[in-house]
């Protein structure tokens, strides 16, 4: 079996590449040029995996790519995949996260083997956007999505997915394609991007960590003399004015910067990419092509998550090290997500098996080790 994905480099493209591999199949990814290396995430598979230089957005490389790998299955995961940037950059977010999968639907229709390939496309959560149905709980009424709420999306970004969405069905309806969609609740992990909110919190606690414990070049932590002396300065930490403290040289600085954050109060149905990219092979394997919500079925506040993280490295009041910067507000917010991924249970046997409480100490582990091992690219995000 041959498969192309569209959007290796991203967390998922590496984690799906990674559960193909494991399957056995030849593995093709498409990487646009970048001035900037983007290969990290898959570095340690490089050599079973065959890249090819293409962008979605240029439906003649997308057209080539498809007629000339000839694969069994496509997964699109490519996007412009940040809510907030959406906002900022709309025009870019409609050509790549709708007008790219146009591209491949056309690429495969005109193949010559369109009854060959089947294809899958990363649909999301953000495309409900305040909308969610009511069932009767046990002490109150629930909240939650599922296959059939109707959709409202809130940003560039959801509409692009939604149009995409739409598209998929469609051209299975049209031409007979196999096409699905997987509408998927948020999903993290160790590779998530740095700018999503559970990572740059872990991220933050990682560097902090460091800061707080220094460690030499190897990686050992250095005296504790040190260390006392920054924990005095975090006793005070209440007293710092941190406006103008340069993140870029925080390592030298006597402080450390807080963290910034936007709406604490948002839910999010939070998930590990390692259990939803076996739900996308999985909707590819079906012999009918189908759309399906892939969740945990519980949500949790940004609140929640930095209890929790910030807990694993034994502080209880995180108060004291986040500000609300009005910056990361959006003009049009989603506040709540709770998917209900009965029909992927009932029709796939997909099941998540990671819990949220595993998914947070996880991602703050991986960055606690990733900091203390090698300076980190500092930048304020
Ligand atoms: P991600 O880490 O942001 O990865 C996005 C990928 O798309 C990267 O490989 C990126 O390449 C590639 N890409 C961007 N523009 C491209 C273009 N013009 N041509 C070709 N490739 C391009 O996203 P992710 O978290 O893995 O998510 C995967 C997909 O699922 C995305 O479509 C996302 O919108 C969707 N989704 C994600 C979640 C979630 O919670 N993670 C939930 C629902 C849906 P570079 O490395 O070059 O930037
Ligand atoms: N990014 C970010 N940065 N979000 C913040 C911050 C911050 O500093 N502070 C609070 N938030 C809130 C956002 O306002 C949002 O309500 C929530 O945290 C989650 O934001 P993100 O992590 O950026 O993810 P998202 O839910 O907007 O979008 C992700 O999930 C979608 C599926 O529901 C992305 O992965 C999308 O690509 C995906 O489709």
């Amino acid at each position: 079996m041959k498969a192309i994905i569209f959007g290796i480099t991203g967390q998922d493209g590496s984690y799906l590449a990674e559960l193909l591999l494991e399957k056995g199949y030849e593995v093709v990814g498409i990487t646009r040029r970048v001035s900037v290396p983007t290969l990290n995430r898959i570095n340690h598979i490089l050599p079973k995996i065959k890249i090819v230089e293409g962008d979605i957005t240029d439906a003649f490389s997308v057209s080539n790519v498809i007629k000339e790998e000839a694969p069994d299955e496509i997964y699109n995961l490519a996007a412009q995949s940040h809510v907030g940037t959406s906002f900022k950059q709309p025009s870019l977010t409609w050509d790549v996260t709708a007008g790219g999968v146009l591209n491949i639907l056309e690429a495969i229709r005109y193949s010559g083997r369109k009854d060959d390939i089947k294809f899958y496309q990363a649909s999301s959560s953000e495309m409900f956007g305040k909308n969610y149905n009511l069932q009767e709980g046990f002490a109150e009424m629930i909240k939650y999505q599922d296959e059939k709420t109707p959709f409202a999306p809130q940003s560039p970004y959801a509409i692009a997915k939604l149009a995409a969405h739409h598209l998929v069905r469609n051209y299975r309806d049209s031409y007979g394609i196999f096409a699905c969609s997987g509408i998927l609740f948020n999903h993290e992990s160790e590779r998530r991007g740095e700018k999503f909110v559970t990572r740059k919190i872990t991220k933050w606690i990682g560097d902090f960590v460091k800061w707080r414990n220094p460690t030499n070049e190897l990686g050992q932590i250095l005296s504790d003399e040190l260390s006392d002396a920054r924990m005095e300065f975090l006793d005070n930490i209440e007293d710092i004015d941190d406006e103008n403290r340069i993140y870029n040289s925080l390592m030298d600085k006597e402080g450390f910067p807080k963290l910034r954050l936007g709406n604490l109060d948002a839910k999010r149905d939070w998930g590990h990419a390692e259990d939803y990219v076996r739900g996308m092979w999985e909707m590819v394997q079906h012999e009918t092509p189908n759309d399906y919500v892939v969740a945990t079925g519980e949500t949790y506040s940004v609140r929640e998550f930095l209890d929790i993280a910030f807990k694993h490295i034994g502080i209880e009041d995180w108060q004291d090290f986040v500000v609300i910067d009005p910056e990361f507000y959006r003009p049009a917010e989603v506040d709540y997500l709770l998917g209900i991924p009965a029909k992927a249970k009932r029709v796939l046997g997909w099941e998540p098996q990671i819990s949220f409480e595993q998914l947070v100490e996880r991602m703050v582990d991986s960055d606690v080790e990733e900091a203390r091992l090698q300076r980190p690219d500092l930048q304020r995000v």
